[in-house]
């Protein structure tokens, strides 16, 4: 956020949850208020209906922040598939990883497309169809973007981790259920 220029306003947090309250976000809510970024807790999904009630109503962008919690569901809908953008983390200490990265998921392709064209210096056209090609592609460069991409190796140790994503998740739950039980009996 402040890469962009943007200010940072925190607000209070539901206490049964530790998720934002999302009537206290509505009360911060000014003209100058550009997106509300609700995070998902230490995997325990948001109230993501209440905060894109409130977006709708204020005309902002929301960004689910979902680092630590792929897997998660909200009323029965995957977190992923409840927000205009959800951003996942992949480092170490994460439900799967790929050493470092993460991964923006969004149901609106020219944002797709934005991001995949962002994350490779801004380059029109990927490195998959330029390579893939049987003529000279050359690509042109539209805006200023970064080198974000993920390697093809940490990728290929992340196609492995999703396939492994609900044994991983059974084997979390169990846990927290065990340390939950040591702690109320200690
Ligand atoms: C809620 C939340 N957002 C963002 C991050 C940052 O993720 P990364 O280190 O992959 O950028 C973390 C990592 O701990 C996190 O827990």
């Amino acid at each position: 956020m402040l890469y962009t220029g943007a200010d940072v306003i925190f607000c209070d947090i539901d206490a049964r949850t530790f998720n934002v309250d999302p009537s206290d976000v509505e009360k911060r809510i000014t003209k100058r208020t550009k997106a509300i970024l609700p995070i998902d807790q230490i995997g325990l999904a948001c109230d993501i209906s209440a905060i894109n009630d409130i977006a709708k109503r204020h005309g902002v962008e929301v960004v689910e922040d979902a680092a630590p919690a792929i897997g998660e569901s909200f009323n029965g809908r995957r977190v992923g598939s409840n927000a205009h953008q959800t951003v996942f983390s992949f480092h170490p200490r994460k439900v799967i990883t790929t050493g470092e990265g993460g991964m923006i998921m969004t149901d609106d392709d020219a944002l797709a497309a934005r991001a995949r064209r962002l994350r490779a210096h801004g380059m029109s056209v990927s490195d998959l169809e330029r390579h893939g090609s049987d003529r000279v592609i050359i690509e042109e460069y539209d805006e200023l973007g970064f080198n974000y991409r993920m390697t093809d190796i940490q990728a290929s140790i992340g196609l492995v981790q999703l396939r492994r994503l609900d044994e991983l998740l059974r084997v979390r739950r169990a846990k927290a259920k065990r340390y939950d039980w040591i702690a109320r009996s200690s």
